[in-house]
């Protein structure tokens, strides 16, 4: 298996240019099957997850193309040949649940199967399967898969409030709600970038869709969507880590496409520390110019609070900063699993439940580490970019679900940082 090399580096300098979301474009690639018309997505990024989808698109009967090196998908879904998502694709990646609205919505009837845990929790699909039972779905739970019908004449439209904020199945219910009969309203709804990014796709694609970004969506269904050409919105986590390297190294580096409305929160924590971060008209410029980083404590919280998705990355500047911090993680119950890896550099960690203390230290130093999950991969990274000596990080897969040309990228700006094939390790 492929491993990342990193030698602790001094400042950093220099622009990363920040790719297109994967979370976003995870949900927009699906509104295909909403429609028998080409739907065209660019500034996509080329990571594994997306090939997932690809794939899994492919085996409902949607074509996908991939053009321009991958940053242009064209997809179209004329007839769909198969409404089973398979196990095989499913288990690898759980977003695939999001085919299962569009489906319902298009045709009547789909089967997903049920995706089952990850390594960062239990994550059930249940608010999925409620959004879309609201709309009159008929489900059926068996062999590991979820057999759903629409009543005849369609899913009808509803108003769901769901009980707990949940990214995917807001997706799920908002694209089967464009085609549902009547007005659907979704309440307690999620308002992550990458919601608004899909609602814009859909009413581009003639979808009538208000107030997403707010807790409450309200969908008229329409009889058909067309085709549509959208740009996938900026990925404010690779984003967010991208500008976790300067802040651990020093010196000063400008993400190119940042804002920081996609991550204030983040951004206020970062200013909080110690970081510097200004808006420039190409993105965000970030600088630690000198002193040791502050202690700062963090609460994961769905948008527009602090994102779960950068906590394993924010533990490793707390690593080194001057004080004690709190974190704490409401979103996922087992998402602490890079900090015994970082109390093998060296760290100070006290783990106790959903809550992590950290006692900075004024030296990492490298040491051969595991990645658990694509978040918690990086933040291994970010921590040997940090360190004295060389730190190996193993089963670097998780990475490439999530950061494309990280080694490229990182490098771009100083980091010494390298991949080193299978077949040379
Ligand atoms: C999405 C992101 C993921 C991010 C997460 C939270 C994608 C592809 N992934 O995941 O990177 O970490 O949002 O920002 O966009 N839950 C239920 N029942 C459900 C659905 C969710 O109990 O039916 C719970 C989950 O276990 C979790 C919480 O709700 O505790 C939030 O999960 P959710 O927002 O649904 O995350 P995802 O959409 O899976």
């Amino acid at each position: 298996m492929d491993q990342i090399i990193v030698h602790g580096n001094g400042p950093l300098k220099g622009e990363i240019p920040i790719a297109g979301a994967k979370n976003a474009c995870l949900a927009l690639m699906p509104a295909t099957l909403l429609t028998d018309q080409p739907l065209t997505l660019t500034n996509a990024p080329r990571l594994s997850d997306i090939r997932t989808m690809t794939e899994l698109l492919q085996s409902l009967g949607a074509e996908v193309a991939s053009l321009q090196d991958g940053q242009v998908l064209a997809l179209s879904s004329h007839d769909l040949a198969s409404h089973r998502a398979d196990y095989d694709i499913v288990r690898k990646m759980r977003a695939s649940i999001l085919v299962l609205g569009p489906m319902l919505a298009r045709d009547g009837r789909a089967e997903v199967s049920l995706p089952g845990g990850c390594a960062i929790g239990a994550r059930p699909v249940d608010l999925h399967l409620r959004a879309l039972e609201a709309m009159g779905a008929e489900l059926d739970l068996r062999d590991g898969y979820v057999h759903a019908k629409a009543p005849s004449g369609g899913l009808r439209g509803a108003v769901f409030e769901f009980p707990l904020v949940s990214v995917g199945a807001t997706e799920n219910a908002l694209m089967a709600a464009t085609l549902a009969r009547g007005t659907t309203v979704l309440k307690n709804a999620a308002r992550e970038p990458e919601i608004v990014d899909l609602a814009q796709c859909l009413r581009a694609m003639g979808a009538q869709i208000e107030g997403e970004g707010t807790g409450t969506i309200t969908i008229e269904g329409v009889q058909a969507l067309r085709g549509a050409t959208h740009p996938v919105v900026t990925d404010r986590i690779e984003l967010g880590t991208y500008m976790l390297a300067p802040a651990m190294c020093g010196g000063e580096v400008e993400c190119l496409g940042g804002r920081i409305d996609l991550l204030a929160a983040f951004c206020e924590k970062l200013d909080e520390a110690g970081i510097s971060v200004e808006e420039t008209s190409r993105g965000l410029k970030v600088a630690r110019r000198n002193g040791r980083v502050r202690s700062v404590d963090v609460t994961t919280a769905p948008f527009p609070g602090f994102p779960t998705d950068l906590q394993a990355q924010f533990m490793a500047l707390m690593c080194l900063a001057e004080g004690k911090s709190v974190l704490e993680e409401t979103i996922f119950e087992n998402r602490f699993m890079h900090a015994p890896e970082l109390m093998r550099m060296g760290a100070r960690i006290d783990v106790h439940g959903g809550q992590a203390v950290v006692t900075g230290v004024d030296k990492l130093r490298g040491a051969p580490v595991m990645a658990t999950d694509l978040r918690a991969s990086v933040s291994l990274i970010l921590a040997g970019m940090a360190a004295e000596g060389q730190t190996t990080v193993s089963r670097v897969y998780h990475l490439d679900r999530g950061y494309e040309h990280v080694v490229r990228k990182l490098r771009g700006v100083g980091a010494h940082v390298e991949r080193l094939k299978e077949e040379q390790t």
